[in-house]
């Protein structure tokens, strides 16, 4: 009988503060309307004095609640983020700390948006490797430490978050089996979306000041088309490889960085508008936690309900984008 990697347990959570759309008014030349329409965004949650890791620490708390289990009982850490708190040491090891663990392995993965999916991907190829390995897989960011409050365009995109999945192996059918993931990259339209600053080719000396190379800079027109082309094949490629078509996907659970890129891949997939699950409403695109906070937010809405088949899309910088099939 083949292995299969699980998720025992998910758990997300996102700062108290929240900017809505008429908050962002005051900050820049922006408005509800105007926000409403291009992304479907009415609000986001936004860090006062968290830190990326205490995001991620709330969230863990939770999956590892939901799966019955304790922290001693990880084997590995993995944290998906682009706005750790630190370069070193790594988001993973100040989670660790906090979660009062050690000697077992603990990385960061940088795949922005998509981070959670390559995260997964890279939890069942070690849970392959070792049946025995219990996972703490978490993305977590604080997007707007890099967002530039002066850009219109970007800043009213993006909230803070974290989402958390607790991943072992097991043989049966019981609920969260992930049936497959797939996982891609291409570097040669990276530069339509990035944050430059503070990486060893854009480094600062003792008294720079910092400019808008600190801040996610983006083409929002090729990432919007790049996003929806992606997403849609990716998604038609993972249902031909598990022999699937898109009528036995109960729940397609998005990126979520905008409405209606959501809405268009839907489409394209030609799966039911009732099967889309959809919270960029109320947190915003936050990134590497933005799947994560989808599905455990699904699963505690009753939107994703036992025995459905959840089909994962995801898009980012890179630019990057993957897919994963879970049963639930
Ligand atoms: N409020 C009011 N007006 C605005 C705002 C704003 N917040 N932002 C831009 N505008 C203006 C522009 O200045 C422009 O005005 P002009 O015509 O006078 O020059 C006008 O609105 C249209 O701007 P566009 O950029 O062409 O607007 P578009 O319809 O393309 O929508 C958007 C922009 C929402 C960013 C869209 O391109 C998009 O969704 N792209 C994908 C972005 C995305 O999802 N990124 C996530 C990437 S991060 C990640 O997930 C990895």
């Amino acid at each position: 009988m083949s292995t299969f990697s699980y998720i025992k347990g998910l758990g997300f959570h996102v700062p108290e503060r929240i900017y809505t759309n008429t908050d962002l008014e005051k900050i820049v030349d922006t408005n509800d309307e105007w926000i409403t329409s291009r992304t479907g965004i009415k609000q986001r949650h936004v860090v006062e004095d968290e830190t990326c890791h205490d995001l991620a620490y709330e969230a863990s708390l939770k999956a590892l609640q939901e799966a019955g289990m304790e922290a001693e009982e990880l084997t590995h850490v993995i944290v998906a983020t682009f706005t750790g708190d630190m370069p070193i040491p790594s988001t993973s090891c100040l989670l660790m700390e906090r979660l009062g663990i050690k000697n077992i392995a603990a990385m960061d993965l940088s795949a922005a948006c998509s981070g959670f999916v390559y995260a997964v991907e890279v939890a069942r190829a070690l849970i392959n490797l070792d049946p025995t390995a219990k996972i703490l897989v978490c993305g977590a960011e604080v997007v707007t430490s890099r967002v530039n409050w002066e850009d219109r365009s970007t800043c009213v995109l993006f909230g803070d978050g974290a989402g958390a999945a607790v991943m072992v192996a097991g043989t049966g059918d019981e609920s969260g089996k992930i049936l497959d993931t797939l996982v891609r990259a291409d570097g040669n339209h990276g530069m339509n979306l990035t944050v430059k600053g503070g990486g060893s080719a854009y480094s600062y000396k003792a008294g720079d000041t910092v400019g808008v190379e600190n801040f996610v800079e983006m083409q929002g027109r090729e990432i919007y088309k790049h996003a929806v082309r992606s997403m849609t094949s990716i998604s038609n490629e993972i249902l031909k490889r598990q022999g699937l078509s898109i009528d036995d996907v109960d729940v397609l659970l998005p990126h979520q960085a905008n409405m209606r890129i959501i809405e268009a891949v839907g489409k394209k997939l030609g799966i039911l508008r009732e099967k889309v699950f959809a919270n960029v409403d109320k947190y915003g695109n936050t990134s590497a936690a933005s799947i994560p906070i989808a599905l455990a937010d699904a699963r505690e809405s009753g939107f994703i309900k036992d025995g459905d088949l959840v089909l994962l899309a995801t898009f980012g910088g890179g630019l990057t984008w993957g897919s994963s099939l879970i049963q639930f």
